[in-house]
C-alpha cells in the first residue's frame, strides 16, 4: 500500500539526519517544509519533500492536505491511564483548601484509586482504558507509556500490567508499560514502609518480570512518599531483571530523586517542580530525560519547573500529560502545548519538540517515532485548516487534529 499526502501547507518536525533527542537552544528550531508531500509505504514514511520535487509515479491512495499541516503524532511518555472511577470530590476538597498531602494522609488520593482498582474486574479496567486510548488518539497522540501503581498489592499490580499488555496487543498506539509498585504507602504499612518496599522487591518485580509485563520500573521518590534509600533498593532489584528506571522525582521537594535517577541511568525523571542548579548540573552529564508534566502542575496549582533555565543550561526537556484521575484527568497533549507556552514561557517550537521527539526519547521510542523522517513509523496527524503552526498552542481548547494515521493507516 502506497499513499501520497500532497499539497501539505506545512510538513513540520522533518529530519534528514534523525536524532534521538533535541537539547538546549536547538529546541527552538522546528525544521519544516512548506507546500510539501509525504509518501507512506505500508506503515513507514518512505519519502517527503517540496511539491516541486514530487516525481511522477502511481499511488494506491492520494490525500489532498491543502490548507492543512502535518505533524508527527505526540508521544505521551508518562500516564496512569488504567484506573477505575474518577476523583472529582477530592478536586472540590482541594478547592476548599486541602492540600494533595492532606488528602493523601487521610487515605484519599492514590489510596482511593487503589481501592477502586482492587475491586474492579480486569475487563472493566481494560474497557475504560481502551476508551481513554481512543480519546487520546483523536487528540493526536501516537505513542503512550502507561504505568501500574493503583494496585498496591502484588495481585492488583499484576492485574493492571496484564490490562496494559492487552492494550498493547489490541490498540494501534505504540505502548510502553511501567511497573510502579511504589506509588503510595498502603495504610497497613505506615510506620514500617520498608516492609512494603520488600514486597515490591520480592513479589511485584520478579512476578512482573516473569510474565514479561514491564518495560520500565518507576518509584514515587519524593518527600512524604519513598526515600532515596527505598528507591535505590527497588531500582537495583529492577535492574537485575533488566527494567530501566523512569521515576517520579522532585514534585514535593528537592528530595534527591533527580540525583538518584541519574545514578541509576534512568531513561527519564518526571515532574521536577523542585529543581535547582545542583540537579541541573547532575542531569547535564547524563542520559536521563528531564520530563515536566504541565497538566499536573496546572491542576494542583503548583510552582512550575524551571524549564527555561534547564534549556539555557543545555538540557533537553520533554513534556507529557500524566493522565490520571488525581492530578491530571486529561490526556490531551494539545493542552500540554498551550500550558508549555503560557506557564513555562516556551516557544511553540520548543513545546512541539518537548512533546514529540523528546517525549519519544523519554519512553524509548524516538528511534522510530517523534519526527517525520524516512524509515520512521507513519504515526502522524493532519490538522484542521490553520493559519500557522503557532496557532496550535494558541487556540487552546479547540481540537486542531482532523485526521490521525497510525502505522500508516487512518484511525
Ligand atoms: O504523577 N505524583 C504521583 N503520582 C501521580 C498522581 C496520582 C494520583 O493522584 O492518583 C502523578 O501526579
Ligand atoms: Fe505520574
Amino acid at each position: 500500500m502506497k499513499t501520497l499526502v500532497k499539497n501539505i501547507k506545512s510538513l513540520l518536525q522533518v529530519e534528514t539526519t534523525p536524532r534521538l533527542k533535541v537539547c538546549g537552544s536547538d529546541m527552538a528550531q522546528l525544521p519544516h517544509i512548506d507546500n510539501a508531500f509525504m509518501i507512506i509505504e505500508n506503515d513507514t514514511i518512505a519519502a517527503f519533500g517540496p511539491m516541486s520535487e514530487l516525481a511522477e509515479q502511481t499511488f494506491d491512495a492520494e490525500i489532498d492536505a491543502s490548507g492543512r499541516m502535518v505533524l508527527p503524532s505526540f508521544c505521551d511518555s508518562h500516564t496512569h491511564l488504567v484506573y477505575a472511577g474518577s476523583r472529582e470530590i477530592e478536586y472540590i476538597d482541594k478547592i476548599r483548601g486541602l492540600s494533595y498531602d492532606d488528602i493523601a494522609k487521610r487515605g484519599g488520593g492514590i489510596l482511593n484509586s487503589a481501592k477502586r482498582v482492587q475491586e474492579a474486574s480486569e475487563q472493566q479496567l481494560y474497557d475504560d482504558a481502551m476508551a481513554r486510548l481512543e480519546q487520546i488518539i483523536r487528540y493526536g497522540t501516537g505513542a503512550v507509556e502507561i504505568k501500574s501503581g493503583y494496585g498496591m498489592t502484588p495481585e492488583a499490580e499484576l492485574k493492571m500490567l496484564r490490562v496494559i499488555r492487552r492494550l498493547k496487543e489490541n490498540s494501534p498506539l505504540t505502548i510502553k508499560s511501567t511497573l510502579l509498585g511504589a506509588h503510595g504507602i498502603p495504610m497497613e504499612y505506615r510506620g514500617c514502609q520498608e516492609k512494603f518496599v520488600d514486597l515490591v522487591i520480592e513479589r511485584m518485580i520478579p512476578q512482573a518480570a516473569d510474565e514479561g509485563l514491564a518495560d520500565y520500573i518507576d518509584v514515587f521518590c519524593d518527600a512524604g512518599f519513598f526515600s532515596v534509600e527505598d528507591t535505590e533498593r527497588m531500582l537495583e532489584a529492577g535492574a537485575r531483571y533488566g527494567m530501566r528506571p523512569k521515576i517520579h522525582a522532585n514534585e514535593m521537594a528537592c528530595s534527591g530523586g533527580i540525583q538518584c535517577a541519574v545514578k541509576y541511568n534512568a531513561l527519564s525523571c518526571d515532574h521536577l517542580e523542585y529543581t535547582g542548579e545542583e540537579e541541573i548540573q547532575c542531569l547535564l552529564n547524563s542520559e536521563t530525560m528531564p520530563t515536566v508534566l504541565p497538566g499536573a502542575a496546572f491542576f494542583l496549582n503548583m510552582q512550575h519547573a524551571p524549564v527555561r533555565r534547564m534549556m539555557e543550561a543545555g538540557l533537553p526537556v520533554a513534556m507529557a500529560s500524566d493522565y490520571n484521575p488525581g492530578s491530571s484527568p486529561s490526556g490531551n497533549m494539545q493542552l500540554i502545548l498551550s500550558f508549555a507556552c503560557v506557564n513555562y514561557r516556551m516557544l511553540p517550537e520548543e513545546a512541539i519538540n518537548a512533546t514529540t521527539i523528546n517525549s519519544g526519547y523519554a519512553m524509548g521510542v524516538s528511534d522510530k517515532l517523534g519526527s517525520i523522517a524516512v524509515g520512521k513509523r507513519a504515526n502522524f496527524y493532519i490538522t484542521t485548516p490553520i493559519p500557522t503552526y503557532e496557532y496550535l498552542p494558541y487556540a487552546y481548547g479547540e481540537n486542531k487534529v482532523a485526521r490521525t494515521f497510525l502505522n500508516g493507516k487512518v484511525v
